[in-house]
């Protein structure tokens, strides 16, 4: 197969982030082109970047014939329409998380990709992080006995114009779908992704949205869940699994490169650090299930998406939180 030509949309935080890592790798396709809603600003970025195209609207992304793939870098508010005009395209998508505002929405943009036969899957780097793989082993292999609890938490507190922005309902603002679906997502691969019941409160900021989220998640066989997000307030990003023989610590659990394994035997810490800065593996996800021919990741299912939504849609259910559109 030929190079992969990757599209990014938009030119925020995170698609500058997307461009850097990807112009580092030698074993990946290319950034071909990139769009904002603005040409002076795709042109800047792609002067930056080293990009060779650059468009002035989204929509031209999307007609160029040259592009494989769209990284989707909106806020999460647009996620289903930009998706959506990916895939009417016939493009495949790799979309920020939060997926979408809501399950409804991830459930349509997965139907329509099968419809069309085209990749399109959650850019939750998180869980394509080889540091999880050796997690995984640890748990697999009883390192700590039966696991029987999870606790994360994450909390940072951006300024002026950042700070309105993250709470603004029009751009499903708010710490749940910003910084909890990272919580939501690691104790849904350490526990599963089918908890039996999901308690939760938030406090609710000056705009409408959630500022700080506590989420209880009670599973079958006993093991539970206490998941604290907020924004506004800076709290180190740490989870910590307990288990029947010990616990395993993760700091910095989002981008997590190692952790400590604590029993009574004493300490040890496995590592597995980036190649870049973490965001390769997801890179190298996506193209080798477009080589292969598949439309969904089996490392992040349409499934898993769909159930880490459904425990957002649930946690705003329970404090009346609705987005506008809603
Ligand atoms: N994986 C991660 O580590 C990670 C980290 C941060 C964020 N994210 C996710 O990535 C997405 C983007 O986050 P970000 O931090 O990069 O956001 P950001 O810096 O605010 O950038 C968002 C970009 O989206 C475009 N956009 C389109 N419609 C917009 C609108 N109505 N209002 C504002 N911007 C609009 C803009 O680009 P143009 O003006 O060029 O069109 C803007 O620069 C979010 O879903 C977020 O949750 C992921």
């Amino acid at each position: 197969m030929k190079s992969i030509n990757w599209g990014i949309m938009s030119t925020g935080t995170i698609a500058k982030k997307f461009a850097a890592t990807i112009s580092r790798l030698g074993d990946t396709g290319k950034v071909l082109a990139v769009a904002s809603r603005s040409m002076a600003t795709a042109a800047e970025f792609a002067a930056e970047h080293g990009v060779p195209r650059a468009y002035g609207d989204y929509d031209a992304l999307v007609r160029d014939g040259d592009i494989d793939v769209v990284y989707v870098a909106t806020p999460h508010s647009h996620h289903y329409e930009n998706a959506r005009l990916c895939l009417e395209h016939g493009k495949h998508v790799l979309c920020e998380k939060s997926f979408t505002v809501n399950a409804a929405q991830s459930a349509a943009l997965i139907a329509l990709a099968r419809e069309k036969r085209l990749f399109i899957m959650e850019a939750f780097w998180t869980k394509f992080l080889p540091a999880y793989g050796l997690l995984a082993g640890e748990l697999a292999g009883g390192a700590i006995g039966a696991v029987t609890h999870f606790r994360a938490q994450y909390g940072f507190a951006p300024t002026g114009a950042r700070y309105v922005r993250k709470f603004d309902p029009a751009l499903a603002g708010g710490a749940l779908l910003d910084i909890g679906v990272y919580a939501l997502g690691v104790a849904a691969m350490v526990l599963g992704y089918r908890p039996a019941a999901l308690h939760s409160r938030a406090v609710l900021g000056e705009y409408g949205t959630d500022k700080f989220d506590s989420i209880m998640l009670e599973y079958d066989n006993g093991a539970t869940a206490h998941l604290v997000t907020t924004i506004g307030s800076v709290i180190p990003t740490e989870a910590a699994i307990f288990g029947t023989e010990g616990r395993i610590v993760l700091p910095e659990f989002t981008a997590l490169q190692e952790f400590a394994v604590v029993t009574g035997n004493g300490e040890r810490t496995v590592k597995a650090s980036f190649e870049v800065n973490g965001f390769e593996y997801q890179i190298r996800e996506t193209e080798r299930c477009l080589r292969a021919g598949l439309t969904e990741s089996p490392v992040m299912t349409h499934e898993q998406t769909l159930a880490v939504m459904g425990m957002m849609d649930t946690a705003r259910a329970q404090w009346g939180l609705r987005f506008p559109g809603e």
